[in-house]
């Protein structure tokens, strides 16, 4: 018998249902049956599986009786019986992957036997999967290397995911992120399971990310989901796809000229973006900077430019390098530096004299240019700007023409005399810090201009003179000073023309030209000259000369030279001068009066008179300081008539002159009674013989004064006469003749007379005074004649010579002159006569011999004629 027993039943408690499934066998004594359960996985121990006792129909005592148990055939025992309830209870946690892996359906069998009778019950518990396994990547981390420049659409497989649990709480879904570039491509295979694949979208670049981290997760389909992840970390390969760029394209330094070698002047730097070797760069001159290898060194690794070699601004303002950066692939770029060489202040301003001249004339107008200076300095900008100074208080200043050029000028009016060179110190300085400075001196001499006269050292001289000094003597010395220089200050020393009473001053005094001592010509005589005076002019040698004048006054001094002379009464060899006194005459009675003068002056003229000789020296007495002759007493009868006094006249010079006098004195009341006394004193033979000598001698001279003057100026006409005609020849002598008087005057200056006339003024008396002596009322006989007549003559003489228009003054001397005139005419006729009778003898035998001769001329003529 076959029963089939179906059975559902449900149990609400549990969430698992429990599926019933029994079939039953009855046959011989076996009971054969066989159910079937479902339960999920996982069910704790004890949990409910089926009630076991109930589906199949058992007596729970007879499960008891029976010894139900369970049977397992190898393997684990999931299940277990529960007698007392019938049911069957988990006994250990089913995992049904562990059980039955990815197979399903999954289920396990057990056999429940009872005894007594024995039954044998198959019972077969299907297990049902439950989502408790997630997914599960081989290995949490995939790492994979790719070069960048692999190309899109490249495939990169990865490993897929595992989940022990089947069906739908199996892998359902994979996701990657990001997704910037790869996608996932996900298959399923043959078998049904999926497997994955990334794919290259977008390229990389190293440069830009050289790793990729995403994130790959995989789902399954299980309620709820379980997810997990996998890192994917990719390394990007560098590849040299980059060239090697400067980070500036223009690189600036500034280096100072002086800057020592081996300086760091800039660094260039390039940036590879590769990587590695890719990315090392290395750093040279391009070729277009070759040049700069020579001043410039340039580390090739670094990129650092120093300094090779020494700089300077003046020769080179600035450098351009081209410094191309490599990397050891072959791609370059190029970096261009520019080094400023920056100026620094190494060259000090340099003075060039363009023109100089050294000396400049002491008159030259302010702003005469002395030099012309030229400034310059190698250096820029402040370091090259120049300033010119000279040194103060100079007459000189800097003016500044043209840029860089100055001119030296004088700033003032020069005087050698006070300064007569300069020197001075040019100075220049830059403008740099600190400034350079130079300095040049000049030296600049004034010549001399003739702008000073001669100066004297006094503005006159004054000086004594001894008459009678030796001519030649030195006098003085005049010296003037002249502050300029050489020629112009060579003196030379003239005496002014002038006269001095009445002589040129040149023949009184002489001056050396070169040493100013002035010599006495002649010798002097205090008695014609008290002084002199005279202006020097001393002369410098400039041209124009100047010169100035210094007066000169020389003053003679007095010598006793002269002795004291009588005037009166009149002295003579022959001379008979009475007084007469009468014996009537009182004590005092004034007889008469010596006059005598001295024609020195001072001391030397002071007259002091003394009875020397008397017949009765108790008669009369001398006042010694008047000449006064007076009586002493009563005149007597007793005393003679003819009296004898000799008085002598001393003056009182060092040593002292003296003059005698003798005067006579007669005694008497009457003239008749003179006479008779004094008939011894009548003229004598020597004196008339003296006189006759005299008389002659005169007239003599006087004649031949006469005739000389009458022959100098028939001379004259008688030359002039032959002049007119040529042919006479006078056999006349002609005597060049010029009156004593004038040849006097040119020669000494002074006449005798004169001199004698002159004292008289001098003496303050009259005229008279000197020709007829009238004195004190006292009648005079004047028995000498030949004094009075030579002072006479010598008067008249030189008043006929000085006022020739004067007549009245020429006189009875004339009268006389006119007789000698007479006889000399007739003697001059006489050999006037006989000269022409001679010149017309002369005439006649000249023009008998023309005469004589054209004859014989045309008597040749005719001969050759006729021949
Ligand atoms: C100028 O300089 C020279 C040389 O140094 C010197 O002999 C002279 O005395 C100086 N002159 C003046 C006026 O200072």
């Amino acid at each position: 018998m076959l029963v089939f027993l179906l059975h559902f039943s449900s149990t609400m408690q549990l969430k698992w249902q429990t599926v019933f499934f029994c079939l039953c066998f009855y046959g011989m004594d076996v009971v054969f049956c066989q159910a079937r359960y479902s339960i999920p996985e996982e069910m704790p121990e004890g949990s409910f599986v089926g009630n076991i006792a109930k589906d199949l129909g058992i007596e729970i005592s007879r499960l008891i009786s029976g010894k139900a148990r369970v049977v397992t055939k190898g393997g684990r025992q999931y299940v277990e019986l529960s007698r007392d309830k019938g049911a069957l209870v988990v006994k250990e946690r089913i995992d049904r992957e562990e059980l039955c892996k990815q197979t399903t359906p999954c289920s396990f069998s057990f056999d429940l036997i009872i005894e007594n009778p024995i039954q044998l019950h198959r019972i077969t518990v299907e297990v049902q999967d439950i989502n408790d396994n997630s997914p599960k990547f081989p290995k949490s981390k995939i790492d994979l290397t790719i070069s960048e420049n692999t190309a899109s659409g490249t495939r990169f497989p990865l490993d897929s995911a595992v989940d022990l649990d089947v069906g739908i709480n199996g892998i359902q879904n994979y996701a990657l992120m990001p997704t910037d570039n790869f996608k996932l491509d996900v298959n399923n295979r043959a078998d049904g399971k999926k497997y994955v694949e990334m794919v290259l979208q977008r390229e990389l670049d190293r440069e830009e990310r050289n790793e990729l981290k995403l994130v790959l997760t995989a789902y399954d389909g299980g309620s709820p989901k379980k997810s997990s992840t996998a890192q994917i970390h990719i390394s990007v390969l560098d590849v040299n796809d980059n060239t090697p760029a400067c980070k500036q394209a223009l690189y600036k330094a500034e280096v100072k000229e002086n800057s020592p070698i081996g300086s760091v002047l800039t660094t260039v730097s390039a940036a590879d973006a590769d990587e590695g070797v890719n990315g090392e760069v290395s750093y040279s001159f391009a070729q277009a900077s070759e040049d700069a290898r020579h001043v410039f060194d340039i580390n090739s690794e670094t990129g650092q430019i120093t300094l090779l070699n020494r700089l300077d601004y003046e020769t080179e303002k600035s450098y351009q390098l081209d410094i191309k950066a490599m990397d050891k692939g072959t791609l370059a770029d190029t970096c261009k530096v520019i080094i400023d060489v920056v100026d620094v202040n190494d060259n000090p301003p340099t003075i060039q004299l363009m023109s100089f001249s050294n000396t400049i004339a002491e008159n030259s107008p302010v702003g005469t240019t002395v030099a012309v200076i030229n400034v310059e300095d190698a250096d820029s900008g402040q370091n090259g700007v120049v300033q010119c100074k000279i040194n103060e208080h100079i007459p000189f200043k800097i003016e500044s023409s043209l840029t860089d050029y100055y001119a030296l000028v004088t700033d003032e009016i020069l005087d050698r005399e006070n300064i007569a060179e300069y020197n001075i110190t040019i100075l220049v300085s830059d403008q740099g810090s600190p400034a350079l400075h130079s300095n040049k001196t000049l030296t600049v001499k004034i010549s001399d201009v003739n702008d000073n006269a001669p100066v004297f050292g006094s503005d006159q001289f004054r000086t004594f003179i001894t008459e009678n000094n030796s001519p030649g003597v030195a006098v003085l010395t005049v010296k003037a000073g002249d502050a300029d220089w050489g020629p112009n200050a060579r003196l030379s020393y003239f005496l002014e023309d002038s006269d001095v009473t009445g002589n040129p001053v040149s023949s009184l005094v002489s001056i050396n030209s070169d040493s100013g001592v002035i010599h006495a010509v002649r010798s002097f005589d205090y008695e014609q000259m008290k002084s002199l005076t005279f202006n020097v002019t001393a002369r410098d040698g400039g041209s124009p000369p100047l010169s100035s004048e210094v007066m000169v006054t020389l003053i003679v001094q007095d010598q006793n030279d002269n002795a004291p002379q009588v005037l009166y009464p009149v002295q003579t060899g022959g001379s008979v001068v009475a007084e007469i006194v009468p014996r009537s005459a009182d004590v005092g009675y004034l007889v008469t009066k010596v006059v005598a003068v001295d024609v020195d002056s001072g001391q030397n003229a002071w007259l002091s008179y003394k009875l020397q000789k008397a017949t009765d020296r108790a008669l009369f007495e001398v006042g010694p300081q008047n000449g006064e002759i007076r009586t002493v007493r009563q005149v007597t009868d007793k005393d003679a008539v003819k009296q004898k006094l000799t008085v002598v006249v001393e003056d009182n010079g060092q040593p002292s002159r003296s003059a005698v006098v003798n005067i006579n004195v007669a005694v008497a009341d009457s003239f008749p009674e003179v006479v008779s006394e004094f008939s011894d004193f009548t003229l004598s033979k020597e004196y008339n013989d003296n006189l006759t000598f005299y008389l002659v001698l005169a007239l003599a001279a006087v004649s031949f004064l006469f005739i000389t003057t009458v022959v100098v100026i028939i001379s004259v006409k008688i030359y002039r006469w032959r002049q007119s005609r040529i042919f006479y020849q006078s056999s006349l002598p002609v005597i060049p003749y010029y009156p004593p008087g004038y040849a006097d005057t040119g020669v000494t200056g002074t006449l005798p007379h004169m001199y004698n006339y002159d004292v008289c003024m001098k003496t303050n008396s009259r005229k008279s005074d000197c020709k007829y002596s009238t004195l004190g009322g006292q009648s005079v006989l004047v028995v000498d004649q030949s004094f009075s007549e030579t002072l006479q003559r010598a008067m008249k003489e030189k008043e006929f010579l000085e006022n020739a228009e004067s007549p009245e003054m020429v006189g009875p001397f004339f009268y006389i002159l006119s007789f000698c005139g007479g006889v000399e005419w007739y003697i001059l006729y006489v050999a006037l006569k006989k000269g022409r009778k001679k010149g017309r003898k002369k005439g006649r035998k000249k023009e008998r011999k023309k005469e004589r001769k054209k004859e014989r001329k045309k008597e040749r003529k005719k001969e050759r004629k006729k021949l």
